[in-house]
């Protein structure tokens, strides 16, 4: 394993140093922040001496002044100025730049080290509903929550991935007894594909909440089944069981056309808390944490109030006796960082969920289940939006299929490589048809920041220009044919050379290279992959303005297109890679 270290992260040290050897005096400047920034006039500038300047009360100017001059033979640097007030320009040599592709191109993961800290992460994401269809938000929550426990897993990160399914509530109760007595009428049969799977549940569901609503005797009927199925009666369990099976025949269905790393292991639903749920509660309670009000159990918080002002509580016992959601997730923390040894939990749930998160953290911290140092994060998102700006609902206003979705969004897929006749056969144009379409629904997702809402719009999303899914499996794609045509015309064996002038575009795209470890870090520092996107598209383009300045196969000598061909290298398996821990395909044709 060898990592390669950044340049600016270089850079930075050189800096620090040149800054305490210009102040042998100061104490504590050892950690200052350069500040080191992208800049215009040269390869970066440095913002960090002004501020530190001010805070030594030294004249600002002649810090910087110093600290370039005590840079000037660095082999890493070309030139270094003092400009401004107090900041300095700072353009990097070409050989240090070409020395990291060196690096990179050597090393395994492209040089990028593990940097994964702490015990182990809890990644709590997808949480679909059975017995009823995934909607859109859990469409986000398995993508979003798919890539950030891919990136922290990446970067040596232990990933505990916990499928929250709501597979638990007094719902069940008509369910099971419609289905009981539906089989004791007509017999029993199996569903086989995730399609019939939630057909016949979303059938299910519907027979039974009309007959529940229609039907006091049966509504009575479903009561009692509710009671039972707490109590843990046989027959009643085996109800719930197969209902749940079903339900997972469906996700896993959703989950394999995603191509998401969620198994069956990973699902711990509602249910798996129940055996905790009235120690919690006791607990909770027993140490004053918890308070009755209207005879239900409730936690209070100064600063949650209602509109009208009245304390909002998170209620952990219902005055029925009956637990819910929140107990749940108590429970759930009690058990991440107790048993699992989690140190970080993460939520990835719509921003709808903010409140209730706030409450179950902090009650959570009150009752010790989140203890010092464990970090529990909300990775909360928005809503996706048909066109017409409103929540995303068929036509006929029911919650939209995401099968129906999916295949929609792969048929798509699949008329733009039929346009492009690539001559696949069958089989190879569904596996491509399936990469891009998927792709293009994950990558429309990622790569807006998961806080906003936006707009499903296939067409948009499949489309080749513009940041999309399609637009860097096609740069990646284009940059593979390039190294194949440039292997057959020419023997592999070139050694890079470092000692070549770079070309202005060249130089912006090996810097772009070498920040791929910095954006990872960013990415898990914030759980926004969108930033990983961002800087993908902007590789992309970077290569383009490269391989529109700076011919590959026709470079003028041996030596700068082997050089090229590196880079070429370089920039296709960071997109790759990339792609790769966004959860997509990085097909070699297209
Ligand atoms: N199943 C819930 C829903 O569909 C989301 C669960 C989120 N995770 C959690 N630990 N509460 O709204």
């Amino acid at each position: 394993m060898n990592t390669v270290t950044p340049l600016v992260q270089t850079l930075g040290q050189r800096l620090r140093d040149a800054i305490v050897a210009a102040l042998p005096d100061a104490a504590d400047v050892s950690e200052v922040d350069p500040l080191i920034r992208p800049s215009d006039r040269a390869d970066y500038q440095a913002n960090g001496v002004l501020p530190l300047a001010k805070r030594l009360g030294v004249p600002p100017r002649d810090l910087a002044a110093k600290v370039a001059t005590l840079l000037e033979n660095d082999d890493l640097i070309v030139s270094c100025e003092a400009s401004g007030p107090g900041f300095l320009n700072i353009t990097l040599a070409d050989s240090a730049i070409l020395g990291q592709l060196v690096a990179r191109s050597g090393a395994e993961r492209l040089g990028v080290g593990l940097h994964g800290t702490g015990k182990a992460t809890v990644v709590d994401y997808s949480q679909p509903n059975i017995a009823k269809e995934m909607h859109v938000g859990h469409l986000r929550s398995t993508i979003i929550g798919d890539a950030v426990a891919r990136i922290l897993e990446f970067l040596g990160t232990k990933v505990i991935r916990q499928n929250h399914l709501g597979d638990w509530g007094t719902q069940f109760g008509m369910l099971i007894q419609h289905q009981l007595e539906d089989e004791e009428a007509n017999g029993f049969r199996a569903a086989s594909s995730g399609v019939e799977s939630i057909s016949r549940l979303n059938a299910l569901y519907r027979a039974a909440r009309a007959r529940f609503d229609g039907d006091p005797e049966f509504a009575d009927r479903s009561r009692r089944r509710v009671v039972e199925l707490q109590a843990g009666d046989e027959r009643t369990l085996a109800g719930w069981q197969e209902i749940v099976r079903e339900s997972k025949v469906y996700f896993n269905e959703v989950y394999d056309r995603l191509d998401v790393l969620l198994t069956d292991d990973d699902a711990v639903g509602e249910s798996f808390y129940n055996p905790f749920l009235s120690d919690v509660v006791t607990d909770m309670e027993q140490r004053g944490i918890a308070v009755r009000s209207d005879g239900a159990l409730c936690v209070f918080f100064d600063d949650i109030r209602s509109p009208d002002d009245k304390p909002v509580p998170l209620i952990i016992q219902k005055s029925d006796g009956g637990f819910g959601y929140a107990t749940t997730d108590l429970a759930a923390i009690r058990y991440r960082v107790g048993t699992l040894d989690a140190d970080r939990v993460l939520y990835v749930v719509d921003s709808r969920q903010a409140l209730h998160f706030r409450m179950v953290f902090e009650a959570a911290r009150r009752a010790g289940y989140l203890t010092d140092g464990v970090e529990a994060v909300h990775v909360s998102f928005g809503s996706v939006l048909g066109k017409d700006g409103k929540p995303f609902k068929t036509r006929a206003g029911e919650t939209v299929r995401l099968i129906s979705l999916l295949d929609e969004a792969v048929t798509h897929a699949k008329a733009t490589v039929q346009e492009r006749d690539s001559g696949l056969d069958a089989e190879a144009l569904d596996q491509l048809s399936r990469e891009i379409g998927i792709g293009a629904v994950k990558y429309a997702d990622l790569s807006t920041s998961r806080t906003r809402d936006y707009v499903f719009d296939i067409d948009r999303m499949v489309s080749l220009n513009g940041n999309t899914g399609v637009y860097l499996q096609y740069a990646h794609a284009r940059i593979r044919s390039l190294l194949r045509r440039g292997e057959a015309q020419h023997s592999a064996s070139a050694v890079l050379d470092t000692d070549v002038a770079l070309e202005p575009a060249e130089r912006a795209l090996l810097i772009h290279l070498d920040e791929l470890s910095s954006v990872l870090d960013t990415v898990v520092e914030t759980y926004e992959p969108h930033r990983l996107c961002a800087y993908l598209y902007a590789l992309a383009q970077a290569f383009t303005t490269f391989y529109e300045a700076c011919p590959v196969l026709r470079a003028p000598n041996d030596t700068i297109r082997a050089n090229r061909l590196a880079i070429a290298q370089a920039t296709g398996d960071t997109l790759k890679l990339g792609l790769g821990l966004l959860g997509i395909a990085a097909p070699d044709r297209l």
